[in-house]
């Protein structure tokens, strides 16, 4: 097991991005800083909740089509963009494994935590594949990516939903770009359905949502030395029916001032000011496979579970 790391490159860019973010109107913050240790536990706990379908809807996707996957792309590496715990990955590689095509592992996450976990275990549980863990930013270090061809590109869970629209068209063509013609990209989404399912989702009962939307400002206060009153933010989730995404925001409780010494800033919240931490856009089929096409992919499977909650399609490089 190897993990590449892009060195010093994190603490840069969190400062940039949170000095960018919090002077910004409305502010904002970039959601992959979510994800420290607890972040990325808090999202493992998100996945169990009963209110987040999409995890088990796509798990339901790739038990029934990974065989499939496996035949058609006869991919030697699979690279997974995003891959948290790895988890439902193990279907795709034993699916890949009982093809007897399965060389390489290649895992890339902005959670070091969570990579080191998942790689580790990914090595005991496939140990005739490589397994290579790089610490990076999917919108910026795809080609640090190792791999043998053909390989098949995995970005689950909906996270593509996570990047703007302009975002995500500049995501879709740098992985075209790293792919020669032939090679797979395997894409989960969620899809457009009725606005309570989608809210409850990201508003779950117990409050896991909120306490992992919050965390985001822990570590600011950890990282950054900035003094934000965790518990003055109130979770907000919010169905923008215009750009059918769902959208999470902070909304201070109160007026405030919070100072981050590490960039020399003072930031005041107005009270029931809100500051916008995600986007999670849900998708349609034909407006995917458009997007895929602009980005130089040939569509070829659409594939949902049985209740129709969640999209998963397989792409091909195209010529
Ligand atoms: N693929 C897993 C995890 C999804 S949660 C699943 O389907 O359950 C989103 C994952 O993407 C987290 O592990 C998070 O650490 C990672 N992530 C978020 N933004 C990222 C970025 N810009 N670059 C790399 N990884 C990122
Ligand atoms: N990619 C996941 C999604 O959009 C991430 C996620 C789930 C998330 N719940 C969240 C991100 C709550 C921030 C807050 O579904």
């Amino acid at each position: 097991m190897e993990v590449h790391l892009a060195e010093g490159h994190a603490a840069r860019s969190l400062a940039a991005d949170v000095r960018a973010g919090l002077t910004a109107t409305p502010k904002s913050l970039p959601p992959k800083w979510f994800y420290d240790a607890y972040g990325s536990e808090l999202f493992e706990r998100i996945t169990r909740l009963d209110e987040y379908y999409p995890t088990r809807a796509e798990r339901e996707i790739l038990a029934a089509r990974a065989p499939e996957i496996a035949r058609r792309t006869s991919a030697h590496t699979l690279v997974e963009l995003g891959s948290g715990s790895s988890e439902k990955t193990r279907l795709l590689l034993d699916a890949m494994r009982g093809n007897a095509t399965l060389r390489q592992i290649v895992a890339l996450d902005v959670s070091e935590t969570a990579l080191r976990e998942a790689s580790a275990a990914l090595h005991a549980e496939y140990p005739s594949a490589a397994v290579h863990g790089v610490v990076g930013d999917f919108t910026e270090h795809l080609g640090l990516l190792p791999g043998e061809p053909p390989r098949l590109v995995a970005f689950l869970g909906g996270t593509i939903g996570n990047l703007l629209p302009d975002e995500r068209a500049k995501f879709l063509g740098s992985v075209r770009d790293v792919l020669q013609p032939g090679e797979w990209l395997l894409l989960g989404t969620d899809v457009v359905k009725d606005r309570d399912v989608l809210v409850r989702a990201y508003d779950d009962a117990a409050g896991v949502t909120a306490e992992f939307n919050r965390n985001v400002l822990r570590v600011l206060n950890r990282e950054l030395s900035a003094d934000f009153d965790v518990d003055a933010f109130t979770h907000v989730a919010l169905w923008d029916a215009d750009n059918e995404w769902i959208e999470m925001r902070l909304r201070a409780d109160r007026a405030m001032r919070v100072h981050i010494p590490a960039l020399a800033l003072e930031v005041e919240f107005a009270e029931g000011e809100e500051l916008r931490t995600e986007i999670s856009a849900k998708f349609r089929r034909d407006a995917i496979g458009r997007e895929l096409a602009d980005a130089g992919f040939d569509m070829q499977q659409w594939w949902t579970d049985s209740e129709g909650r969640f999209g998963v399609s397989l792409s091909r490089a195209s010529d």
